[in-house]
């Protein structure tokens, strides 16, 4: 089902959202019988309340709940949940509601109307809305598709969503936009030098590769760069189960670069886009990867693997070396790359890294204006020496598992040394319980702070 708006619509009916102050004025635009009605329902404007008010051929229109300023803080896309409880219908808004917390509002509505209905029929929305009248209503539809694309893919299981089928939906979506791809496989990794994503994905019967999309001929040079990893047993030092059961969502940071790669393709933004996934299965045969391997990585830089399940920050590192022999204005990497993390922020925050200050501050503030919560964390100098193990350059695992998120962030910032500007975002991909417009499962995290952000950093 597309994610879009209705055609204006002089039917519509109208949708009020409002916060609990504007309750009596609103319903002094209501006839009284519809204003009493509303009132002994016992509607309070709380947010995501709903309520229906009849007219003499059914229903005349819909009051709907932003909350109190509390509530307010604890929410967002508030206006999905009330997408859930409408009727089918076509609505247009009235609200005070304007720029970007009206955006994020309707964002919620698109959003709300998300299902993944792959495996199971899935009941829909049927209530539609116009557009308000100022709103770019195009370049929310990209954003929602775009998010879309992010929650399937990370939606998909493992069993049909390997490192071909990566491949594959990489390939549609640079089909859809004349975008050029190459795929490097198998064994051809060894030869064209990424001897790290082939030890990491050479154990399953499912062939690693490298992925690499071009897009957009003139304006500055992004390179994204998404941890594809399609499903993480941990390899030989494997993950117990309750550990291992969420990680078909591991290619949440290729799900999410594809995802913002959609969106910058069809708002046809004026810049170079490269997008860098290596898709790996990291599974476990005799061929696997073992504790205490030294692999010599793209860049040269030996690796002492103590932890197989650190998988992540060794595919990306052959990647990131690859993006870092060409110039561009800003790299990024996304990936699901660390507990710690989630440890840290939980599953709404993106911790983000960022080389450059003030691209970290134009990050910071994007995403708390377009409800995309990011949260910078530093590269602590002091704890490189945590990732210099004995014999090799790098220990892709320090023990102790102190400042996880920081030192696989270091790890990765050693292979990008000559592009100045790199910010990498450690991402969990994933809602573990229904929230307005995000239905419990995968999710898009930090791409609309750094589509947001993008006319700054890249002058735009
Ligand atoms: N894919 C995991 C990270 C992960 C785990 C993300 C849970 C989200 C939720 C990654 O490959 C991993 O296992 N990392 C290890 C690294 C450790 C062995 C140094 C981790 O975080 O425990
Ligand atoms: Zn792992
Ligand atoms: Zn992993």
């Amino acid at each position: 089902m597309p994610l879009s708006f209705a055609a204006a619509d002089p039917a519509s009916l109208p949708l009020y959202l409002i916060t609990p102050e504007q309750l009596e004025a609103t319903l002094s635009n209501l006839d009284e019988a519809q204003a009493q009605w509303v009132r002994a329902q016992g509607f309070s404007a709380g947010a995501g309340s709903l309520c229906t008010f009849p007219g003499a051929s059914g229903i005349a229109g819909a009051v709907a709940g932003l909350g109190s300023e509390k509530e307010r803080k604890r929410t967002r896309f508030t206006l999905g949940t009330v997408r859930a409880g409408l009727p089918k219908g076509v609505y247009h808004l009235v609200t005070d509601v304007t720029g970007e917390a009206l955006e994020e509002q309707l964002l919620g509505w698109l959003m709300s109307g998300y299902v993944f209905d792959k495996y199971a029929k899935k009941s829909h929305s049927e209530a539609e809305l116009v557009a308000p009248e100022g709103v770019d209503a195009a370049r929310l539809e990209a954003i929602a598709a775009g998010e879309a694309l992010t929650r399937d893919l990370i939606n998909t299981p493992a069993n049909d969503m390997g490192p071909e089928e990566l491949e594959t939906a990489a390939r549609d979506l640079a089909d859809s936009y004349s975008a050029k791809i190459s795929v490097t496989t198998g064994d051809a990794l060894l030869a064209e030098g990424f001897p790290m994503v082939h030890a990491v994905g050479r154990a399953s019967p499912r062939a690693p590769r490298l992925i690499d999309m071009r897009w957009g001929d003139t304006g500055p040079v992004l390179t994204l760069v998404g941890k594809g990893v399609c499903f993480d047993t941990g390899g030989l030092n494997l993950k117990p189960g309750a550990s291992m059961g969420l990680m078909k969502k591991d290619m949440g940071g290729a799900a999410t670069v594809l995802g913002l790669a959609k969106m910058i393709m069809a708002l046809g933004l004026p810049l170079q886009l490269r997008v860098l996934i290596p898709a790996v299965e990291n599974a476990v045969d005799g061929s696997a990867f073992r504790p205490q391997d030294i692999l010599t990585s793209r860049k040269g830089l030996t690796v002492e693997i103590n932890n197989t399940d650190a998988e992540g920050r060794l595919v990306l590192a052959d990647a990131l070396a690859l993006a870092d022999e060409t110039p561009s204005d800003l790299v990024i990497s996304m990936a699901t790359l660390t507990g710690a993390a989630r440890v840290a922020v939980g599953p709404d925050i993106a911790p983000y890294f960022a080389t450059d200050a003030s691209d970290a501050a134009t990050v910071a503030k994007a995403g708390a204006r377009v409800a995309d919560p990011v949260w910078q964390l530093p590269y602590w100098e002091p704890y490189e020496t945590m990732i210099e193990p004995g014999i090799a350059d790098l220990d892709n695992a320090p023990s102790g598992g102190m400042a996880g998120s920081i030192t696989a962030a270091l790890f990765l910032r050693r292979f990008v040394t000559e592009t100045p500007r790199y910010m990498h975002f450690d991402i969990y991909g994933w809602n573990p319980s229904a929230k307005p417009a995000r239905p419990k499962g995968g999710v898009g995290q930090g791409a609309r702070a750094i589509l947001a952000a993008l006319p700054e950093l890249l002058g735009l």
